[in-house]
């Protein structure tokens, strides 16, 4: 049962805290101490609806018990080995379990500790792959604005999120371009579903290779759909365009899909939904529902067996981490994926999605919105900026939901809701209404 009683505050100096306006926070923190479910308590006691599975992570809801089991078993059992030029048995086991999952073709699995290790392990593979194939020219990458890939420099050079480059701007990865992004509310807004406008939007890399030369191209990376810039959908036909461009030009396509895998869409991956093949899928976050840092690196067979060529005693790929498939977090995210296939969470998504898309659909016309946008379980509401600037309004909202019981995610003037795939119908009511109402009052 969740506490009802207060938490005493700690000392907020000392924590520098991520993506977080510091000061802002400690004057009038948001504090959470518990989660059960789709609840969250903060310090107060007070129930929190979870309207974002924490940070787009718990697709299973909070406090699984298969979970929690799971880890403090596998911590007594054997907390840590090491796993360079040394195995465990539950890495492999999960990585057989993963590859039931992933699209057909992309059986290999890489362990990571977050999206960003995901991708920086990406567009290194890419690399690798081309040099392994005797095409070292290839080392171009090709990212898109919006697009958000992380914190490494890797993913800040592939990333297309202004204020995530530019204090570090004359230090990111050389030959690096970008696509144009495919949100176009003037012609799109209000679109259920995949905008129908925008297709033309991929044929910006056929530009881009004819300025490059393909041979100097290594992949493109693209969110399938964008989560963390404010949900921005690919327009109807888009990515399988991009596939076909990278194909026809042997240039690799990495889906990141952080945000994408493990069910948000009503599918394994964006990939399955959209029936789109990428060479190499990034992902983290919902892979072990959160509970452990863990990310997971899916690619080809093809780019696999080209870069195991070589003598046998070398190593093939200089890369990994000290807690590249860390036992303990394997152990969750196996628990994890029993829990998804037993409690068929992706159907449960897919066959919520219709109401959740009228739901979210109905908050036209309150003050201020002038887009609203959906896809599986995740929903973007766009709102215009107030005169006090950017990202005040979107503040405000959040911060509203949040005293009044109900976790949202504002990325500027966009809200966010990605709620646990165990979400109830009642519960999408719940979360509606109380947006509703901090639309209404913050105007
Ligand atoms: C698409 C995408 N890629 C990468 C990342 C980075 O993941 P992490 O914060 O685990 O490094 C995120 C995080 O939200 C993401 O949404």
């Amino acid at each position: 049962m969740l506490e009802t009683q207060q938490t005493p505050s700690p000392n907020l100096g000392n924590y520098w805290m991520p993506f977080t306006a510091n000061k802002q926070f400690k004057a009038n923190p948001r504090l959470l101490t518990q989660a059960e479910g789709m609840y969250y308590t903060d310090d107060k006691g007070q129930p929190v609806l979870d309207a974002t599975a924490g940070l787009w992570c718990c697709n299973a809801g909070h406090g699984r018990s298969e979970i929690s089991q799971a880890v403090s078993q596998q911590i007594a059992h054997m907390d840590y080995a090491p796993s360079f030029q040394l195995g465990h048995p539950i890495a492999f086991e999960l990585a057989n379990k993963l590859a039931q999952i992933s699209p057909e073709g992309l059986d290999k699995v890489f362990f990571t500790n977050s999206g960003s290790e995901s991708v920086d392990t990406a567009l290194k593979m890419a690399l690798c792959y081309h040099r392994a194939n005797g095409q070292p020219s290839r080392t171009r990458f090709i990212g898109r604005e919006l697009g958000y890939h992380g914190v490494g420099f890797g993913g800040i050079s592939v990333g297309g999120i202004g204020n995530n480059r530019k204090t570090f701007s004359g230090q990111l990865l050389q030959g690096v371009d970008h696509l144009p992004h495919t949100l176009d509310i003037e012609k799109n807004a209000f679109t259920r579903g995949l905008p129908k406008e925008g297709i033309e939007k991929a044929e910006a890399l056929e530009q881009l290779i004819t300025l490059h030369g393909a041979e100097n191209i290594a992949a493109v990376i693209v969110e399938p759909m964008s989560g963390s810039a404010g949900v921005i959908l690919p327009p109807e036909g888009y990515l399988a365009r991009l596939r076909e461009i990278t194909k026809k030009h042997g240039i690799l396509l990495i889906f990141d899909e952080v945000i994408t895998g493990f069910g948000r869409l009503g599918s394994a991956f964006a990939s399955n939904f959209w029936q789109v093949t990428p060479d190499i899928i990034t992902t983290a976050k919902a892979i072990n529902n959160g509970a452990i840092p863990m990310g997971a690196v899916f690619v080809s067979n093809h780019i696999h067996d080209t870069c195991m060529q070589g003598p046998e005693n070398m190593i093939e790929f200089f890369h990994g981490y000290t807690y590249s498939g860390h036992p303990v977090a394997a152990a969750s995210a196996l628990a994890t994926l029993n829990i998804y296939q037993n409690e068929q969470l992706f159907e449960r998504a897919s066959s919520l999605s219709q109401y959740f898309e009228d739901a979210v659909h109905s908050l036209k016309g309150l003050p201020n919105i002038i887009d609203i946008r959906n896809i599986g379980l995740v929903a973007g509401i766009q709102f215009a900026p107030s005169k006090e600037g950017v990202g005040k309004r979107g503040y405000e909202i959040f911060d509203r939901c949040f005293r009044q019981g109900t976790l949202i995610r504002a990325t500027g003037d966009i809200l966010a809701l990605s709620p646990p795939l165990i979400v109830e119908k009642s519960q999408i009511d719940d979360m509606i209404n109380s947006l509703s109402d901090a639309i209404c009052s913050v105007g």
